[in-house]
């Protein structure tokens, strides 16, 4: 395939971040390819906070229908935190990683209890609440304040690592992705990269040889191994499902939106698993212990609210 070696470096040093005509390159591209996505129609913080949260584990296609269904019925943190948990975790099924709704669920409490009913709007801020971490911390403050900060999830830390042809630990990939946000377009730079990163510099099926980066990328889709494999923080994708614990997590979860308790001689069966008590057993305390459950006393577990 092709030659291994860009052209031209894509970058003048690390701590300068990607050359300005990459940049530019960049950016022209998501001119014409941009996807509409309704969460890049509001500058609503809460509304971000609640894409992005989505977005973590769940494809862009299935959250479209789930996030405007999720903000009509809770339109901003109040509406959140007053319908109580179980309601914010019924209006998550079927996005799975279920622990996601209880902590947003608790993000918009301390919204309401420590910051006057708004999402905070600085990094510390956002940082204190439940399940906020340094990607969406930085996407609240890029996609709702402009700010020029970047994000950085798998998608771009994949970009940034075969541009520069190397491994990337996760303090490097941030430190060069905000080096690279050009002055004044934190908005546009962010969803454009998250947008390269899924149509064209792809984890599975990169489109080099149609890449307008291509001359300055170090990978190339070369012979080399892929530099984005193995960046520290930056790769793995989700662990298989089927017959993991997280599928039994599920069954337990989805039974529990239609009954109200699930006893314990019946947890191994609605987990999926009807010779493994024990295993069924640890995986309803992890539920209980992640606040997706409450516990029996006969050790089976029951719903919230
Ligand atoms: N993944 C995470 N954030 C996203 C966004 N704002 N647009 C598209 N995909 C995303």
């Amino acid at each position: 395939m092709a030659t291994p070696t860009p052209t031209t470096s894509s970058l003048t040093t690390e701590s300068e971040g990607l050359r300005p005509p990459v940049r530019r390159a960049l950016l022209r591209w998501w001119t014409a390819h941009r996807r509409d996505l309704p969460w890049r129609n509001t500058r609503d913080p809460w509304a971000v906070l609640v894409s992005e949260v989505m977005l973590q584990q769940t494809q862009v296609d299935r959250v479209v229908p789930r996030w405007e269904r999720f903000m009509a019925r809770f339109p901003d943190p109040a509406a959140a935190a007053s319908a109580g948990v179980a309601a914010v975790l019924d209006e998550w099924a079927g996005l799975g990683y279920n622990r996601r709704a209880v902590a947003l669920h608790a993000a918009a409490v301390s919204c309401v209890e420590h910051h006057g009913g708004r999402v905070p709007d600085d990094l510390d801020g956002l940082r204190s609440l439940p399940g906020v971490g340094p990607y969406t911390a930085r996407a609240v403050l890029a996609f709702a304040h402009h700010a020029d900060v970047a994000v950085v999830d798998t998608n771009v830390g994949r970009v940034l690592a075969r541009l520069i042809g190397r491994r990337l630990k996760a303090n490097e990939a941030q430190l060069l992705a905000d080096a690279s946000v050009p002055a004044g377009a934190g908005w546009e730079w962010n969803q454009a990269v998250l947008d390269f990163g899924a149509a064209v510099c792809s984890a599975r099926q990169p489109q080099c040889s149609t890449c307008p980066l291509r001359r300055w990328c170090s990978w190339s889709g070369g012979p080399g191994d892929d530099p984005a494999r193995g960046s520290a923080g930056v790769t793995g994708g989700q662990s298989r499902f089927e017959g993991s614990d997280r599928q039994g997590r599920g069954r337990l979860v989805d039974a529990l939106r239609t009954r109200a308790a699930i006893p314990q001689s019946e947890l191994a069966a609605v987990a999926g698993w009807p010779d493994d008590a024990e295993r069924a057993l640890r995986v309803a305390s992890g539920l209980v212990n992640d606040g997706l459950a409450r516990r029996r006393r006969d050790g089976g577990i029951r719903r919230l609210g």
